[in-house]
């Protein structure tokens, strides 16, 4: 990605960026490090092997059938996840929203826009990794799940991080931190520190749809970006 266009996309996430008048060395900017890991060097997309394959397209067929709980009675389609499926990145949100219940595809309303962003602005892009949600239909008028939907929907999730096997979770929101770190602790002090389940590191960061009603947190919303690609790097050795 050239440096323009990643300042659009930190721009766009509300994020000044401090250019001094001299121009740094590539190897200088700690951004432009992350970069290493651009969408103009795209991880390679390994198809999963056979048996893989086969609890994938079980995997989907059950959860496109799915009667589980109730919200099966309201929702237009299911909304298994999207991206690679030997993604390094997941990203775990709340549930699908309306636009996302029409299209059976995870983060493509405006919080989508945003959420795509911020991946991008860490060198990423959203084909490489892989999105998906605590539950898989939508809640009517976009509440909250229910304890008893995010229970019936836990072993889709839990499946898919099996097959996945992440290197790094991003818990994207209060509920999808909640959940995956079984607290009730409020995000505020979930954010800024890396938790782990089951040995894969997750790290908090605040939902988009949150931040394109509340400016003054993009900044920290970077800030727990940094944390997660740092923590990344880490675990890649
Ligand atoms: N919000 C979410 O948490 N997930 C989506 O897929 C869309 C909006």
């Amino acid at each position: 990605m050239d440096n323009a266009r990643r300042l659009q996309y930190l721009e766009a996430m509300g994020i000044d960026v401090w250019i001094p008048k001299i121009v740094m060395q590539p190897a200088q900017s700690s951004l432009l490090a992350i970069e290493s890991n651009s969408i103009e060097n795209p991880v390679q997309c390994v198809e999963p092997d056979f048996q893989d394959a086969e609890n994938w397209d079980a995997l989907q067929t059950e959860v496109a059938t799915c009667i589980k709980c109730s919200l099966c009675e309201t929702r237009n389609r299911t909304v298994f996840g999207s991206g690679n499926k030997n993604a390094d990145w997941m990203l775990i949100g709340e549930a699908p929203g309306q636009n996302e219940d029409l299209q059976g595809k995870p983060f493509v309303g405006s919080a989508g826009l945003l959420l795509t962003e911020m991946v991008r602005a860490i060198g990423l892009a959203r084909e490489e990794i892989f999105i998906t949600n605590i539950v898989k239909c939508r809640p009517p008028g976009n509440r909250n799940p229910k304890p008893d939907e995010i229970e019936s929907c836990g072993d889709y999730l839990q499946r898919q991080r099996m097959l996945i096997k992440p290197k790094i979770i991003l818990a994207v929101g209060r509920v999808a931190a909640q959940t995956l770190l079984k607290t009730d602790e409020p995000l505020a002090k979930l954010r800024g520190k890396v938790h782990s389940l089951e040995n894969t590191p997750v790290v908090v960061v605040y939902h988009p749809a949150y931040l394109l009603r509340s400016l003054l947190d993009k900044r920290k919303a970077w800030m727990d970006l940094q944390l997660a690609v740092h923590t990344y790097k880490n675990v890649e050795g």
